[in-house]
C-alpha cells in the first residue's frame, strides 16, 4: 500500500475536533506510515501527547525548548525527512501562522523550516471559517500549493450548525495519499476509470443488473493516484467513498456510460474499464410501474454499444477486464483482439464479482500472461496499474 515506509508529520492543533484526528494517526499508522505528531500548547488542552505517543509508537513534540538535542536540528531535520505534512485540526490561529510565516509553536515552526508539501484540514466555528481574516489565509496557503480540506457543513461543537466540520477521517488519509502520490511514475498523466455495474431500466422502479460493487474500479483509481496520476472516475451505481482527489462522474445506464467514457477519453493517455457493462437492455423500457397479469413476462431485448470497443482514440491504452465463467484465457484473449485492447486482466466471474479478493490473470497484447495469485483487490488493483505504466513507458520509449 502507498501509505507504507512513507514519512508523515502530523500537526494538531487547538480545536476540539482533535480527538478525531486521533483515528487519522492511527490509520496512517497501521497502514505503515511513520508518523510524527507536533502539538501546540492548545493542542495539549484537548488530547494528551501520551494518545497519540501510544498510537504512533513515536516520541510526540510540544514544546519549541523541550528535549533540545545536540545538533541543535531538530525541527529542521524532521520536516526534511517528511514527505508531507498534514495539520489537522487547522485552527484558525495556526491557519493565521502559517499564513504569516510566524513561528512561534512546533507546527508553524516545522512548516516554515522546509519545503515539505502541506495538507491542512480547518476545524473551527463557522463565523471564524467565514471571517475575511481566515478566507485572507486560506486563500494565501492555497495560492502557495497546500491543499485544503474544506471543512464539512453540520451541526458544529457549539450546537450551531454551519461550516466548519473537519473532514472525515477516510477523507483526510485521501487527501495525504493523494499528495504522496504526485510526482509517482504516473505523473502527468490522465487516466480514466470506470467501476461499478449499469442499471437498464425495465420500468420506472426495476432494472437489470448485476452484482458488481465497483470496489476493483475503486482501488484501481486510488492505485493510479498513489502513482500520480489524474483519475476521472466514471462510476455506475456504486455505494462506496470515491479516491480523494478523482474527478467523479456519476452513470447509469450502458447508453450513459458509453457516453461519458468516450467525453472523458478524448483528453486521457489510458483507459481501465473495470465496470460491468451490460450486454442487454430492454429495447422498449415501460413508462408505467408493470403488474402482474396473472401469465408470464417475455422481455424483449436490445444489445447495448460495446464501450471498450468502440473507443478508438489513436494513442489511448486501453486495459478491459473478462470476468468469464468458462475458457478463461482463451475467451480473454478473444476479447483483447476483438476489442483492440493492449492488456486485458481475466478473473474468474464466480469467485470475483462482489468479492473483497481477486485471482487476476493479465493478458498483453504482446501474448505475455501473468499470474497474479489471489490476493485482495487493492493489492491486486496495485499490480495492475505496475503493469499498465510499464506499458505506458514502454510507449513514450
Ligand atoms: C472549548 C474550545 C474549543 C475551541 N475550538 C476551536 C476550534 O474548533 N477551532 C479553532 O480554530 N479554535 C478553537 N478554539 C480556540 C483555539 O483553541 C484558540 O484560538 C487557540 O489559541 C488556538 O491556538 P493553536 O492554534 O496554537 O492551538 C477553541 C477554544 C476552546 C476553549
Amino acid at each position: 500500500m502507498s501509505l507504507h515506509g512513507r514519512n508523515v508529520i502530523l500537526g494538531v492543533s487547538g480545536s476540539i475536533a482533535a480527538y478525531k484526528v486521533v483515528q487519522v494517526a492511527r490509520d496512517l499508522t497501521q497502514a505503515g506510515a511513520r508518523v510524527d505528531v507536533l502539538m501546540t500548547e492548545g493542542a495539549t488542552r484537548f488530547i494528551t501527547p501520551l494518545t497519540f505517543q501510544t498510537l504512533t509508537r513515536r516520541p510526540v513534540i510540544t514544546d519549541l525548548w523541550q528535549d533540545w538535542s545536540e545538533d541543535a536540528q531538530g525541527h529542521i531535520s524532521l520536516g526534511e525527512e517528511a514527505e508531507v505534512m498534514l495539520i489537522a485540526p487547522a485552527s484558525a490561529q495556526t491557519i493565521a501562522r502559517l499564513a504569516l510565516g510566524l513561528a512561534d509553536d512546533m507546527v508553524s515552526l516545522t512548516a516554515l523550516a522546509t519545503y515539505t508539501p502541506l495538507v491542512i484540514a480547518p476545524a473551527m466555528n463557522y463565523h471564524m471559517w467565514e471571517h475575511p481574516a481566515t478566507r485572507e489565509h486560506i486563500h494565501t496557503l492555497e495560492s502557495r500549493g497546500a491543499t485544503i480540506l474544506s471543512p464539512g457543513r453540520g451541526t458544529l461543537a457549539s450546537g450551531a450548525v454551519g461550516e466548519g466540520r473537519l473532514a472525515k477521517p477516510v477523507e483526510i488519509l485521501g487527501a495525504v495519499r493523494w499528495r504522496l502520490g504526485r510526482g509517482g511514475r504516473l505523473a502527468g498523466t490522465r487516466i480514466v476509470v470506470t467501476a461499478g455495474g449499469t442499471r437498464e431500466p425495465i420500468d420506472p422502479v426495476r432494472y437489470l443488473s448485476n452484482g458488481s460493487s465497483g470496489r476493483m474500479g475503486y482501488a484501481l483509481a486510488q492505485a493510479a493516484i498513489d502513482e500520480g496520476a489524474d483519475v476521472t472516475l466514471i462510476s455506475a451505481n456504486v455505494d462506496l467513498p470515491p479516491p480523494w482527489g478523482a474527478d467523479g462522474v456519476p452513470v447509469t445506464t450502458a447508453a450513459q456510460m458509453l457516453d461519458a467514457t468516450s467525453r472523458a477519453c478524448e483528453r486521457a493517455d489510458a483507459l481501465v474499464m473495470a465496470a460491468a457493462v451490460s450486454d442487454y437492455t430492454p429495447a422498449s423500457p415501460s413508462g408505467q410501474k408493470l403488474k402482474k397479469t396473472g401469465g408470464g413476462l417475455a422481455l424483449d431485448l436490445a444489445e447495448t454499444a460495446d464501450v471498450v470497443a468502440s473507443i478508438t482514440r489513436p494513442g489511448l491504452l486501453k486495459v478491459g477486464f473478462a470476468a468469464e465463467t468458462e475458457h478463461l484465457r482463451e475467451n480473454a484473449r478473444a476479447k483483447l483482439e476483438r476489442k483492440g485492447l493492449d492488456l486485458i486482466v481475466a478473473n474468474d466471474a464466480n469467485a470475483t464479482i462482489g468479492a473483497p479478493d481477486a485471482a487476476l490473470t493479465l493478458i498483453r497484447a504482446d501474448g505475455s500472461v501473468e499470474e497474479l495469485g489471489r490476493r485482495p483487490k487493492e493489492q491486486a488493483a496495485e499490480m495492475v496499474i505496475a503493469a499498465l505504466t510499464g506499458l505506458m513507458n514502454r510507449k513514450d520509449t
